[in-house]
């Protein structure tokens, strides 16, 4: 007899579940840097409008491929695509996780080999001159970034191999709560330090004069990114719902905690750039570079402190980088246990060893790396998003959008603004992805 599919708990789970994919580095890495070289506060603005106008249609339109189905990805988008064409496309949304999983656990480990280092007291006991061009130290010679990578991705496996609610649900429930306290500590420590209060300025104050259209392309690549969307993630956690969940109610929540968790991001790392007097578009060297310069500045006065906000911060990644690899690594898992018969741990231990190798030659070189990230960001992700607004908003019945949306009528709230939704989802989001693609072309 068939075992029955596993569901997340209730409301909460899947909100963590979400919340756990979507918060990673990107809001802590990427979102800071971008938000340095775009004018702060302008940035934050035009950041959230896409969010909520553009990313979060999206999120609901794979949402609802996710739970009507009650199937894995590839599964998910054949059953609305009949033939070769639905089988190629889910399986493009089943590899592009697994593509990204590749690079993100190599700084998946990045952040581990940091922590560790922060625990050391590396950063407080040198000086900022000796710390300065340590990245580019660390990477030059790859064996440790692949122990890292390894260790980082073996962590992950040990998540997922446990299960949707023993693994995934039971990790998330509480990594994700911890996570905000400690962005939230780090955030009071920065905002303590002098000088803190030009880096406020700058979060709060719009600065019109540094937008530019890449701002908004960075917004809106940004936002897809950070709300992992276009790669199966959304369709196979969704796939987990139970029926009589509020899609459109966790859909929101996700959104609105990785909004406000990258914001406090922002505000626990723009001040303590200001405050050491370091101008805020450094770019992608901001957290491994320039933070730990920080760190190891502002220890030469205040050296426990110091030393105790790096370990709490270089933590904070590492957990947030681990709640999204778990999530990329399930999309792979579901489809291998559901569609290829395997048991749960021979499906981890089987995307484990592709990862590795796919990870280890992203160590060896740079620019695998950057091929794998650009191919993901420009192309991976973007075709996923497209096809799932298509799917969801052209190839789905009415009918089936409205069940899934409103659970049946039932959720009055949703079915008053359904027509809404279903604009977003049909015209708003297949526009709004397609400039995106036009404007990284042009
Ligand atoms: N949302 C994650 C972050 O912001 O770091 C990154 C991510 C996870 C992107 C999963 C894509 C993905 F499929």
């Amino acid at each position: 007899m068939k075992t029955p599919r596993e569901c997340f708990g209730g409301r909460m789970a899947v909100i963590m579940a979400f919340a756990g994919s979507a918060i990673g580095l990107g809001n802590i890495w990427r979102f800071p840097y971008l938000l340095g070289e775009n004018g702060g506060a302008a940035f934050i603005l035009i950041y959230v409008a896409f969010t909520l106008l553009l990313s979060l249609p999206i999120f609901l339109a794979e949402s609802v491929i996710g739970r009507s189905s009650q199937a894995n990805c590839r599964a998910a988008v054949g059953f609305l695509v009949p033939g070769k064409a639905g089988h190629l496309f889910g399986l493009l949304m089943v590899v592009t996780p697994l593509w990204i999983l590749s690079y993100y656990s190599v700084v998946g480990g990045w952040s581990l080999d940091y922590f560790l280092q922060a625990v050391q007291l590396r950063f407080i006991r040198a000086t900022p001159e000796m710390i300065s061009g340590g990245f580019a130290r660390f990477i030059a010679s790859p064996w440790v970034p692949v122990a890292c990578h390894l260790a980082f991705l073996g962590v992950s496996v040990g998540v997922v191999v446990s299960g949707v609610k023993g693994g995934i649900e039971r990790f998330c429930k509480w990594s994700i709560p911890t996570l905000f306290i400690l962005i939230v500590l780090i955030a009071v420590y920065s905002l303590s330090l002098p000088g803190a209060m030009k880096g406020v300025e700058y979060l709060v104050k719009p600065d019109f004069s540094k937008v530019t259209a890449h701002t908004f392309i960075d917004a809106l690549g940004q936002s897809f990114f950070s709300l992992s969307l276009g790669t199966g993630i959304i369709i196979t956690y969704s796939s987990y719902i139970k029926k009589s969940e509020n899609l459109v109610a966790a859909g929101v929540g996700t959104a609105l905690s990785d909004l406000f968790f990258a914001i406090l991001a922002g505000f626990a790392i723009i001040p303590a750039v200001f405050s050491a007097g370091i101008a805020p578009g450094t770019g992608p060297t901001l957290l491994f570079d320039t933070l730990p310069y920080i760190f190891s500045h502002l220890g030469q006065s205040a050296p426990v402190l110091s030393a105790v906000a790096a370990i709490i911060f270089f933590a904070a990644i590492f957990l947030a980088a681990l709640t999204s690899s778990i999530s990329l690594l399930e999309v792979g898992v579901t489809y291998l246990t559901e569609e290829k018969g395997m048991k749960r741990g021979w499906a981890c231990a089987l995307l484990f060893a592709v990862c590795a190798v796919a990870g280890t030659l992203c160590c060896f070189s740079t620019s695998v790396f950057d091929f794998a990230d650009s191919a993901a960001s420009n192309v991976l992700m973007v075709l996923g998003s497209l096809l799932s607004v298509i799917l969801a908003g052209w190839v789905m019945p009415r009918q089936a959008l409205f069940r899934e949306l409103t659970n049946g009528g039932a959720l009055r709230g949703n079915a008053r603004i359904f027509t809404v939704m279903r604009i977003l989802i049909r015209y708003v989001a297949p526009v709004g992805i397609l400039v995106l693609v036009l404007s990284s072309v042009l």
